[in-house]
């Protein structure tokens, strides 16, 4: 695996530690709220559970975790812009704080379509943790409160984060080389 990669920009250490950041800071602001219905944090299967899995052990708070399954890409590197709810919650979020632990986001697409979706279940509040933000030109305005990198605008693999189904395991994040997906 790792002969595929041409550049880490994330290891472990440093995800890690950013991961623990956001933590602290997610308890901080959602502290005040635990008594009015709790915290559901909800990851996109599959890049972004092992994400969330991290996360969720640095917010020390009671909070439920809940998983959906949304098609996006297939084998491409590029959207489609075309969003499909495949498997849905398993909690009634009406009330409850959410808060959505996205790997990446990229053109927006997935999770503007996931945030219009889940708000017409009349939350308390959504809010968005992603791991990365890939800087790119066309990206959809979405509010994200927490992020943990920006990152380039290139096809990256790594703790969640595939190419065709490979390459979740990599405990860090690095850039696929070309010859790979071409
Ligand atoms: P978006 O809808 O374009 O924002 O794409 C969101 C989803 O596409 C992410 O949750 C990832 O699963 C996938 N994705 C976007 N960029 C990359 C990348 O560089 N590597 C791997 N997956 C990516
Ligand atoms: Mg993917």
């Amino acid at each position: 695996m790792h002969e595929d990669i041409s550049e880490v920009l994330f290891t472990e250490d440093e995800i890690a530690a950013r991961v623990a950041e956001m933590g602290q800071r997610i308890a901080q602001d959602y502290a005040p709220k635990v008594e009015d219905g709790g915290i559901v944090m909800v990851s996109v299967l599959r890049g972004a559970a092992l994400f969330m899995a991290d996360l969720a052990r640095k917010i020390e708070l009671p909070l439920e975790m809940d998983y959906m399954a949304l098609s996006s890409y297939g084998n491409a590197t590029k959207s489609s812009g075309t969003v499909r709810i495949l498997k849905d919650l398993s909690s009634d979020i009406a009330g409850r704080h959410v808060l959505i632990a996205e790997d990446i986001l990229d053109s927006g697409l997935t999770l503007e379509h996931l945030m219009r979706a889940l708000s017409t279940r009349e939350p308390a509040s959504i809010e968005v943790a992603t791991l990365l933000r890939k800087k790119t030109k066309a990206q959809a305005a979405i509010d994200c409160r927490y992020v943990g990198f920006e990152c380039p605008d290139e096809f990256i693999v790594g703790y969640g984060l595939d190419y065709a189904e490979r390459y979740r395991n990599l405990p860090y994040i690095g850039v696929l080389k070309q010859e790979v997906y071409r």
